[in-house]
């Protein structure tokens, strides 16, 4: 089984560069399934209805949040009601949407959770615990899982790695936007990098128009964040793992736009 990760899609013009090198990536790599992280997906903050069907459009198998997840009141009744797209599994259990769900294809099932650090994160319930429940609540009905933790500080996320190695295939971080080097398959099979980075425009900071970051860091006052448009790049994770569900190799992608 192949599968491909991509990091933090950031507003329209991470959408488009999805949208523009997912094809390319699918011819070179054929992965069984593409999972997304589109908690930066509407105007670079949460995700919104339109901007989930896009990614769902775009091929997305399934798409993981954060904490931006709640940004759109008005995606509340889509992550309720549509199977594949979760928020992190340790927020309120009465809060809209899901923490784990399974999606197939071709007779293939891949178990998706969502978690969220405690760490500079607002959450609810310890990741840690969060994911056994997931874990065990998944083990007869997926052949391989993911798992996004969606953290600030490596620590917290390369705990995590160790948590669940060799009871989960891939165990990615997101949320800050920059990737790190450390893509490996961990002892016991797991498939692991602290951050994929994000799929979106480099030349700002972390998605946000340079100009306007700089201008809050310089004065502290309140400034109004625009997405940047200037060069952008999707950051993923290619996994391959064999039938038991063991990650076999794992490949940071980290691919330009010209679009
Ligand atoms: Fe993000
Ligand atoms: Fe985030």
């Amino acid at each position: 089984m192949k599968l491909l990760f991509v990091g933090d899609v950031v507003g329209g013009i991470g959408r488009r560069t999805l949208a523009a090198l997912l094809p390319g990536i699918r011819d070179a790599h054929q992965p069984d399934f593409v999972v997304v992280n589109g908690e930066n997906a509407a105007g670079g903050v949460g995700i919104t209805q339109k901007t989930a069907r896009e990614l769902l459009d775009t091929g997305a198998d399934a798409i993981t949040l954060g904490n931006h997840a709640y940004r759109h009141r008005e995606v509340y009744e889509l992550l309720d009601r549509e199977p594949r797209i979760v928020r992190p599994a340790n927020y309120p259990k009465g809060s809209p949407g899901r923490g784990h769900t399974v999606v197939e294809r071709d007779g293939r099932r891949l178990g998706v959770v969502n978690v969220s650090g405690l760490l500079y994160l607002d959450a609810v319930r310890s990741p840690f615990a969060e994911v056994d429940a997931a874990l065990s609540e998944l083990s007869d009905g997926a052949d391989a899982v993911l798992i996004d933790m969606h953290a600030e500080a490596t620590s917290e996320k390369v705990a995590m790695g160790w948590h669940v190695d060799g009871r989960a295939t891939v165990c990615v971080g997101t949320h800050t936007h920059v990737p790190t080097a450390d893509a490996r398959v961990l002892p016991g099979g797991t498939a692991y990098v602290t951050d994929v980075g994000m799929t979106g425009p480099r030349g700002g900071v972390i998605g946000v128009k340079r100009e306007l970051a700089l201008e809050r860091f310089l004065t502290l006052t309140n400034v109004r964040f625009e997405t940047s448009d200037e060069d952008p790049w999707l950051n993923g994770l290619l996994v391959e793992a064999d039938d038991d569900g063991r990650a076999t190799s794992a490949e940071q992608l980290l691919l330009p736009a010209r679009l």
